[in-house]
């Protein structure tokens, strides 16, 4: 794909680019997972909560259909996605928005020798969204550059959002960990209830705080080319007292990047590298010490026969979880996975599921809720969901929720 016309925007810092793709406080892109500032996402976790909670009643849910009826979207996924796509459709449908897809551009004009970006502006003429994935990194970047340079010249312009970008990028990946994971270092968090779980947790750990501060989160698996953990550690760099683990095999192509990890130290982050799971921090296990667990998979899909040849010389088992694993770590620590899982190679086995901290299948699940609420603030209808709400409960939802 020729990229090249948009090169000199390419090379800008992130904080040039990231001023480009919102208008005051709303994003008008999704693009970059630097885009998803503090502020920002306790406001989309918080949206999330209220299309959760009205989406309990059938009465609640027509109404949240009729939020964006009025808009239509286009998945453009060209690369494989499970619950990417189908949990940003489920957030279309959740808010009214109809949407079409393409996931195979050999049934596209792109076989006419269209160009994607062509395409991309084709699909811009009959939806008011686009929401893709592809296998080339900047690709999203680009069509978002493309729809400002429309909107500049006072043409049609829709908004992009990214659901993964090669092995760079997978921003609303990261809002859905995120929302995860503030939701669970919440507890069942209750001012006034002496039996809150919060509490009975800071009995057996005392420096237990709320929220995501003041936390050990260990990464594991293949770090160098799983797009989620470079995205998410991002979004947890602005976090305070953070520690991260990251776990990888040893082959540079596996290992975090040096740029990210740079990155992290110069944010304030404490990054420790290390080659298994039972290994030691400050000398104490990973495992004991971590707040948070985020399993990821071998990308086989990037290996070359040169790779798979050289990983084959690899032990992976240091970075599978196993009962036993688990059974050291704190009752409380969330095993995270963006999924797919690999059912081959068992990161996780089934049989760690029924764990209560088995987190992953209602992460995949919060998706759905995140996503809504990157769509609703997107679309600039929040307003609307506050008046739904207060009108639904005869309370704010500021009020009810706190
Ligand atoms: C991830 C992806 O596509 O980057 N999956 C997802 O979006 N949930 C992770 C992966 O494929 O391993």
């Amino acid at each position: 794909m020729d990229l090249s016309a948009f090169q000199w925007q390419l090379d800008r810092p992130i904080r040039m680019k990231t001023a480009e793709f919102q208008k005051e406080d709303r994003l008008t892109h999704c693009i970059f997972a630097a885009q998803l500032t503090r502020p920002l996402l306790d406001k989309l976790c918080f949206i999330a909560e209220l299309i959760r909670v009205l989406s309990r009643t059938k009465e609640g849910s027509n109404k949240l259909r009729e939020l964006l009826s009025h808009k239509r979207a286009m998945l453009y996924f060209t690369q494989p996605s499970t619950r990417t796509f189908l949990s940003f459709m489920a957030a279309c449908q959740i808010l009214g928005i109809t949407c079409n897809d393409v996931r195979d551009p050999s049934v596209s004009s792109e076989v006419k020798k269209e160009s994607p970006m062509d395409s991309i502006r084709m699909f811009s003429s009959y939806f008011d969204l686009i929401i893709m994935r592809s296998n080339v990194s900047k690709f999203a970047e680009c069509c978002a550059y493309q729809m400002n340079d429309l909107a500049q010249n006072s043409m049609r312009s829709v908004p992009i959002i990214n659901g993964g970008a090669g092995s760079d990028e997978h921003p609303t990946q990261a809002l859905l960990d995120m929302y995860t994971i503030e939701r669970t270092f919440q507890f069942d968090h209750k001012e006034n209830s002496p039996r809150s779980r919060y509490m009975e947790m800071r009995r057996k750990y005392s420096d237990l705080t709320l929220g995501p501060d003041n936390k050990t989160y260990a990464f594991c698996g293949d770090l160098g080319r799983g797009r989620t953990v470079r995205s998410l550690a991002t979004v947890l760099g602005q976090y305070k007292n953070v520690t991260m683990c990251f776990i990888a095999p040893e082959d540079e192509t596996l290992q975090l990047d040096p740029d990210l990890r740079d990155n992290l130290i110069g944010k304030g982050v404490n990054v420790y590298e290390l080659d298994s799971l039972d290994a030691t921090v400050n000398g104490k296990p990973v495992l004991e010490e971590a707040d948070c667990l985020y399993m990821t998979r071998i990308q086989k899909e990037h290996d070359t026969p040169e790779l798979a040849a050289r990983y084959q010389q690899l032990d992976l088992s240091h970075y599978k979880l196993t009962l036993d694993r688990v059974s050291h770590m704190k009752d409380y620590a969330p095993i995270l996975h963006p999924f797919p899982r690999d059912s081959e190679e068992a990161e996780i086995p089934t049989d760690i599921d029924n764990d209560p901290r088995a987190m992953y299948f209602r992460q995949a699940r919060n998706g759905m809720w995140a996503r809504a609420a990157l769509l609703l603030h997107i679309a600039d209808a929040v307003d609307h969901l506050n008046v739904l709400y207060k009108e639904f409960y005869g309370v704010s939802a500021e009020e009810s929720l706190q």
